[in-house]
């Protein structure tokens, strides 16, 4: 008998509802590899967050990049502590192996679940998009600074770095997602008109990417514009690709507007597979309903899917996926999809629908 395929998982689970979703998942994932028995999976705890910045002085350890090269994917929770602030935890953290590790991809798939409702009365068939978010340049640079700090005239920049290989990379990743779609039709998001620098180089390099694949049809539109056209014509959109900022912004309205940002996953990919890739729900710590024990865990079970998709399990994504939506579809929701049911009774039905895959 031929060994059955083994994956070594850096588990992230960080701060606020980060550590409920990433337990919730795990459970899920494990009982998946015992039910199928195709492949075998193994998390390893990583405490970085703002506990551990609290007793080291830093989010993550300094040999962080390496330790998260020695696994083949990394599940992560969320950053962000309401008692330090947020610029701190997130360039501490994600945005401190994000950039290093090249996970210049960010694919933010979103969809209404059978069961859930959709809050748009103009998306008759839910909404099925999927957005893909440039992860390591841009608005997030980390390009800028402060002068003149305390005084009246105080100042601050802010630069957006666009480079050509960064802009011509993930536009080339955006044309082959939207190729791999029936829909075949791809969305440019930029703000060409009042940005006439950056978003002016990402509409030539996609206009000569394009060229590439005659296949898709594509379109560019300006942010503010792409608002509007996701929430009155809602079926008009399939795949859509922006700068980090747009992209963040986007993908919360296109969660929520799909039904919840408790549903909606993200995958930091290096397409290039030279380092490996992080995954974790689109949403953050969530103050409000930490430790309450509703945190809605089928974000982060998407995102693990995503991952073993990733991985080359894709079988085992869809069946997962199968299971979370049979449960979707008989009413096991937290509140944030208008039910009653907490995080680990979702965990439950979910583990109880792999089962029975056996
Ligand atoms: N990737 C990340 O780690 C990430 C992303 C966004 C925000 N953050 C951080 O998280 C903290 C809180 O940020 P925020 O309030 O702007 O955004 P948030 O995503 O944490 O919460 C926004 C709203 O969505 C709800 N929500 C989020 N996830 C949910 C889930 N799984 N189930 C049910 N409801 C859910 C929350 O209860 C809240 O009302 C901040 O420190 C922020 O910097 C981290």
């Amino acid at each position: 008998m031929a060994s059955q395929p083994s994956y070594r998982i850096a588990s992230i689970p960080g701060d606020g509802i980060g550590p409920e979703v990433v337990h919730a998942t795990i459970q899920v994932v494990e009982t998946l590899a015992k039910i199928l028995g195709t492949f075998q999976i193994e998390f390893t705890h990583i405490p970085w967050g703002t506990k551990y910045y609290k007793q080291h002085g830093r989010y993550a350890a300094e040999d962080c990049l390496e330790t998260l090269r020695q696994f083949d994917a990394g599940l992560f929770g969320a950053v962000g502590a309401p008692d330090v602030p947020d610029h701190l935890s997130l360039w501490g953290l994600l945005l401190a192996i994000r950039g290093p590790l090249q996970l210049f991809a960010n694919v933010r798939p979103v969809r209404t679940f059978p069961g859930t409702k959709c809050p748009l009365n103009t998306a008759t068939e839910g909404i099925d998009w999927v957005l893909v978010r440039e992860n390591s340049e841009g608005e997030y640079s980390g390009q800028g600074g402060r002068s003149h700090v305390g005084q009246p005239w105080e100042a601050a920049t802010e630069v957006a770095m666009f480079t050509r290989v960064g802009i011509e990379r993930i536009i080339r990743f955006a044309f082959e997602t939207a190729q791999s779609r029936p829909r075949r039709h791809l969305t440019v998001v930029t703000k060409s008109n009042s940005m006439r620098n950056g978003m002016v180089l990402w509409d030539e390099v996609a206009a000569a990417v394009a060229h590439d694949f005659p296949d898709v049809t594509w379109e560019k539109m300006l942010v503010d514009a792409m608002t509007v056209r996701m929430v009155a014509k809602p079926q008009s959109v399939d795949t859509i690709v922006g700068t980090n900022l747009h992209m963040d912004i986007l993908s919360d309205l296109a969660a929520a507007l799909a039904g919840s940002i408790g549903v909606a996953p993200s995958s930091n990919l290096d397409p290039t597979r030279k380092n490996p890739s992080l995954f974790e729900p689109v949403h953050g710590s969530a103050f409000d309903i930490t430790g309450k024990g509703i945190a809605n865990p089928v974000a982060t079970f998407w995102s693990a899917a995503e991952m073993l998709s990733w991985l080359g399990e894709k079988d085992a994504a869809v069946q997962l996926m199968r299971c979370v939506e049979r449960v979707c579809a008989a009413g096991t929701l937290t509140p944030d999809l208008g039910g009653s049911a907490d995080t680990q009774g979702v965990v439950d039905a979910v583990c109880a629908e792999i089962v029975k895959l056996g």
